[in-house]
């Protein structure tokens, strides 16, 4: 944890040690684990696959840095298009992510929480998901992990929750504590893979002051030096909030 240290760490060579005070949530779109696949002539799946293990690099690193709070876009609302295969092998992936981390549960710091709409989900996995936060809830740094996630719903849910409530007149706050993140801080820095510069549905209205990041590695390729690269870029920007320097 870093509540105290104001500014980032660098060890004798440069490299970064523990990000600062100022860099609490980082968020991932992993993009490019197909065309990672294809490129060398095998199925999507394969792609996949080496995207999760890209995945716990990543989040190992993070944790190694300091990072608390990270957010990963592992299926949005509208991948239900894809074929019913590479569904199936997403939420696998996932289930074998859970399995490993509730095995080893006091070797981690990590607290995982499912933000998006688990109803659909099988029951397998809805249990499992279940049994992980219930497990992690104790653990330090927070680990959000965008399923059937879609950040339009998200909102209407969220409003659609307060008029439930009989509220009158809707605060920004009111909206920001009935989304999933509620109480979280907003991404202060959001990193998409793989060449492709767009939100596509996710956080929209936690990022209205992120910085955003984006880089033409696959996802799969990811390496802890490449989140470092976008750190590095990150503070050299100067973050105004619409103020003034
Ligand atoms: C986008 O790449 C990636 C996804 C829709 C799935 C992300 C899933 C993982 C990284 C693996 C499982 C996750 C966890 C957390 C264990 P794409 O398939 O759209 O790539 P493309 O644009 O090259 O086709």
């Amino acid at each position: 944890m870093n509540e105290s240290n104001e500014s980032p760490v660098y060890g004798e060579n440069g490299e970064l040690v523990k990000v600062g005070s100022d860099l609490k949530h980082i968020a991932f779109i992993m993009d490019g684990n197909g065309r990672w696949a294809k490129m060398r002539g095998k199925r999507r799946d394969y792609g996949h696959t080496e995207g999760a293990k890209a995945f716990e690099r990543i989040v190992e690193y993070c944790g190694k840095i300091g990072i608390r709070v990270m957010t990963v876009y592992a299926f949005s609302t509208e991948n239900w298009k894809r074929p019913k295969e590479e569904v199936d092998k997403i939420m696998l992936l996932l289930e074998k992510y859970l399995d490993k981390l509730l095995a080893k549960v006091s070797q981690y710091d990590i607290k995982v929480k499912f933000i998006g709409d688990k109803i659909p989900l099988s029951e397998k996995l809805k249990k499992k998901i279940a049994l992980a936060e219930k497990e992690t809830k104790n653990k330090g740094r927070l680990l959000n992990i965008a399923l059937n996630y879609g950040s339009r719903a998200e909102i209407t849910e969220a409003v659609n929750k307060l008029i439930k409530r009989g509220i009158g007149r809707v605060t920004e706050k009111d909206i920001s504590d009935a989304l999933y993140t509620a109480g979280e801080p907003d991404p202060d820095l959001i990193i998409r893979t793989a060449g492709e510069q767009r939100l596509s549905n996710f956080l929209m209205w936690q990022a209205a002051y992120s910085e955003f990041y984006f880089t033409d590695v696959l996802w799969p390729d990811m390496t802890d030096k490449d989140v470092e690269k976008a750190i590095n870029n990150y503070y050299k920007r100067t973050r105004r909030y619409g103020g003034l320097a």
